[in-house]
């Protein structure tokens, strides 16, 4: 059935492409294990190039990717502007911020009152000024701001937070930049989407989502990340007497 159109009986449509149902029918079939090298090293191959390809065209030279990426993208930003210590650590979004946001950071540890809804201007954009004055209001009171989450796209309005504001804060402040470009992201391929997204690239993680403006099949999330070691999870050795 058509996904676009009055026929359709779900809220979103997407997935329209036939060579990508094929392709997911064909993975289905043979291999589901395609995201570990050891059992599927074309398969990762290939998604590696991918995932390259859409690091570098919308962010830059460098670049990594994955599922459930706005988790993985707060975890790297936990990991590294918190460390071990989580007490007091503080997010900022808006009331327009896809849920997945709020949901990651309560997976991630943090608590509910430490996750700041910005108010918005009247274009609906995260307010730059409101935002600048939080965060060491916040600190003043013993938080530990660390992670400013912008929306490039949002889900209900299609609007774009200010982003180069955003970036220059996050800098200032020495914050952790996310932006959440699952929807609106890949309009960068386009000439307005460039001059719209304008810093973008200035994020240190972007959540793509190649089933939405891609169509790809259901599901096809990726994370682009600066700094790749972020998404290594630390892990201390043993010590030899502990072993069994
Ligand atoms: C802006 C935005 N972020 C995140 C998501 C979550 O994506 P997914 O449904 O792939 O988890 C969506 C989905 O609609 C979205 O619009």
């Amino acid at each position: 059935m058509e996904t676009v159109g009055p026929g359709h009986l779900a809220y979103i449509p997407g997935s329209g492409l036939y060579s990508a149902a094929l392709a997911e029918f064909y993975n289905r079939a043979v291999n589901r294990y395609g995201g570990l090298a050891s059992v599927a090293p074309a398969l990762a191959a290939l998604e590696e190039s991918v995932i390259g390809w859409m690091a570098r065209d919308v962010f830059g030279p460098q670049g990594s990717g994955g599922s459930m990426a706005t988790f993985s993208a707060t975890v790297a930003a936990r990991h590294r502007r918190l460390g071990e210590d989580l007490a007091g650590g503080t997010v900022y979004t808006t009331a327009f911020a896809h849920h997945s946001v709020a949901k990651a950071a309560n997976l991630a540890s943090i608590r509910s009152a430490h996750i700041r809804t910005v108010p918005h201007t009247s274009d609906l954009r995260m307010d730059p000024d409101v935002v600048a004055a939080m965060i060491p209001a916040d600190r003043a009171a013993g938080l530990r701001p660390f992670l400013l989450v912008a929306t490039a796209g949002t889900t209900d309005t299609g609007t774009i937070d200010p982003l180069p504001q955003l970036a220059e804060l996050a800098r200032r402040e020495d914050l952790w930049f996310y932006i959440d470009a699952a929807y609106g992201g890949f309009f960068r391929l386009t000439a307005r989407g460039q001059e719209r997204l304008t810093g973008i690239e200035q994020a240190y993680s972007i959540t793509l989502d190649p089933y939405k403006t891609l169509f790809m099949p259901f599901g096809t999330g990726a994370l682009v990340v600066r700094d790749i070691a972020a998404l290594t999870p630390r892990t201390r050795a043993p010590a030899a007497t502990s072993r069994t």
